[in-house]
């Protein structure tokens, strides 16, 4: 089985629907998962919120951390970055520092026991208060060392701006994080250019509009900047409409670099292996699972150490 790396894995939407039965007495993979009701991504970001109760405590919440690495390993993953929303998971005991504590202990554990370099990104919602945000700014900073490589924005494009949280940008890139924003999925293509130049992003979450805007392609191919394309979360989401209409080959011939992601997994019912599947397909045979692996490390948040490692893994494989 060929290698993954996934940059974009929510934690939120990763929990197993087989775990939040047995740890909360109640099936509720219907709500969980999507179905053919679910068009929008406000819609998806519902199914995701069935979750949330199972995340308020922390030992599930390790629990659920742990099981993404698990099922990263079952899908030959050499690195992973996962992202997760701490203010998702305080309405019981837990405070913001309990939620990144329980989240890098399960990523510890799941890393010593199945192999897979896992690290956290820590995101911010775009419908939070901005002082939220730079309280999440601070927090991703202080636990920089200890596992958390990132600051995200995610959230409701469709209804929620990015630019009023653009001081917490500041603060997660002035401690050293990486800079990545979900833009341009279910909002314009403006989206992606405001990610890039007012919010520092060096990836951008989706960002498949970027092809609606030449002037956002040229801002993008001249920083480098790095696409997380996840495909079927796109056509759940109703960013794009068949998978057949995907535009990640247009993306790779306009010059952008690319990487391939899952996004949700749980909520999607899918794996890495499949959407790395669902790529090759929709690519040039010139694209190569090995080029998109490169794309992924070079552009992931690990200490350069690690990344020349497995970097020699893939250009090995
Ligand atoms: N949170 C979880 N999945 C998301 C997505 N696809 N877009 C924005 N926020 C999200
Ligand atoms: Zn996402």
């Amino acid at each position: 089985m060929d290698y993954t790396v996934s940059l974009h894995t929510h934690l939120e939407g990763s929990v197993r629907p087989e775990t939040f039965s047995e740890l909360m007495g109640n099936d509720i993979k219907a709500d969980l998962t999507v179905n053919k009701n679910c068009t929008s991504l406000k819609e998806f970001l519902d199914k995701i919120a069935c979750g949330y109760p199972l995340t308020q405590r922390r030992q599930n919440l390790k629990r659920v951390a742990y099981e993404i690495v698990e099922s990263a390993s079952q899908n030959n993953c050499l690195y992973l970055e996962v992202r997760f929303g701490p203010t998702l998971h305080t309405s019981g005991d837990m405070q913001l520092e309990d939620t990144v504590e329980a989240v890098l202990e399960g990523f510890n554990e799941g890393e010593r026991n199945f192999g897979v370099v896992t690290r956290a990104i820590i995101s911010t919602l775009r419908h939070e208060d901005p002082a939220v945000s730079i309280r999440l700014a601070k927090l991703a900073s202080k636990y920089k060392d200890l596992g958390v490589v990132g600051f995200d924005i995610a959230g409701d494009e469709a209804n929620f701006k990015a630019l009023p949280h653009k001081r917490s940008f500041e603060i997660a890139k002035e401690a050293g994080l990486g800079i990545t924003a979900h833009a341009g999925e279910a909002g314009e293509p403006g989206n992606v250019k405001e990610a890039i130049l007012e919010l520092n992003a060096s990836r951008i979450g989706h960002g498949i509009r970027v092809i609606e805007d030449k002037e956002v392609v040229e801002i993008a191919k001249e920083r480098g900047i790095v696409f997380e394309v996840c495909p079927t979360s796109n056509i759940h989401t109703g960013a794009v409409a068949s998978i057949k209409e995907h535009p990640i080959k247009q993306m790779v011939n306009m010059g952008l670099k690319v990487t391939v992601n899952d996004d949700d997994p749980q909520t999607s019912q899918i794996t890495l292996q499949g959407e790395y599947e669902i790529a090759n397909d929709l690519l040039d045979k010139a694209t190569t699972r090995k080029n998109l692996l490169i794309n992924s490390l070079e552009a992931s948040f690990v200490s350069d150490t690690i990344k020349k490692v497995l970097l020699k893994k893939i250009h090995e494989m």
